[in-house]
């Protein structure tokens, strides 16, 4: 999903933020499937390790916002946190919904999308997480399919070293330390693109990026303005709540080209 795998696209790649998230409870297999039928090129979902070393597919450091539990993910083992409810919070029809395993959404998705795997990762100090999850990605044989990304330099480096064929996002947000938002430790982690909030970017900064061959991957896009402009702008893929939305604009601006949804 890096800049050159982009240039096969003559349009940004559609990528549906922590799955169809607005229509279905994030980051679960039901979100990720309707994110596949409203014509999602991919996904974006969030990772990190609970108490026994498996990759979970979740956002929060504590389930308590997005389960029927309550506590912090890295005290659960596996059984614990699957036996919880991810989906009635959202909505009664979604009851029983569960939180994935990394594995279990590579083996059913990636030969249908492509990840974008945002590895959550709260100190500089690592709990394994990234090893778990680049075996994970190879023994799924989806190393050209994925991009790691992550808000943590450390993460990127350690995926760099693990895996130098894997592509690597740097996100960076508005509220971050001035020398994370502003990139200045970019060169020690060498990403293949860079996933700023939406707002941070115009026209001449994705041409900069552009030239160093860095594809240019914006979040959390939902508003067809914005979305229009960013298309004009050249960006790589958008990261939207909103991928049917994204689809028929994309639509629209290619003059009616038909896509086949998955
Ligand atoms: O990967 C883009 C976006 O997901 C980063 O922020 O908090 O939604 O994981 P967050
Ligand atoms: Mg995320």
């Amino acid at each position: 999903m890096d800049a050159q795998y982009n240039r096969n696209f003559r349009r940004p790649l559609i990528l549906a933020h922590r799955g169809a998230s607005q229509q279905a409870p994030e980051n679960t297999m039901t979100a990720f499937r309707l994110a596949a039928k409203m014509g999602a090129d991919g996904i974006e979902l969030d990772v990190q390790l609970c108490k026994d070393g498996e990759a979970v597919v979740i956002h929060n450091f504590t389930v308590d916002e997005t389960t029927s539990g309550s506590g912090r993910v890295k005290d659960f083992t596996l059984a614990e946190i699957q036996s919880l409810d991810a989906g009635s919070w959202y909505g009664p029809e979604f009851a029983g919904e569960r939180i994935p395993t990394l594995a279990q959404v590579l083996h059913e998705l990636g030969p249908r999308l492509m990840l974008n795997i945002e590895l959550k990762a709260p100190t500089l100090r690592s709990d394994g997480l990234e090893a778990e999850a680049v075996r994970l990605v190879e023994d799924a044989n989806m190393v050209h399919r994925v991009t790691i990304s992550s808000f943590n330099l450390a993460t990127l480096w350690r995926i760099h070293r693990l895996n130098r064929h894997l592509s690597t996002g740097l996100l960076y947000a508005p509220d971050q330390p001035r020398h994370l938002r502003d990139r200045w430790l970019q060169p020690l982690v060498r990403p293949n693109a860079l996933h700023p909030r939406w707002d941070m970017i115009d026209k001449q900064a994705i041409a900069a990026a552009h030239r160093q061959g860095l594809a240019v991957n914006p979040w959390t896009c939902n508003e067809p303005e914005a979305m229009l402009r960013l298309i004009s702008w050249g960006v790589d893929a958008i990261i939207t709540d909103h991928p049917d939305l994204l689809y028929n604009l994309l639509h629209i601006t290619e003059s009616g080209e038909k896509r086949d949804k998955h």
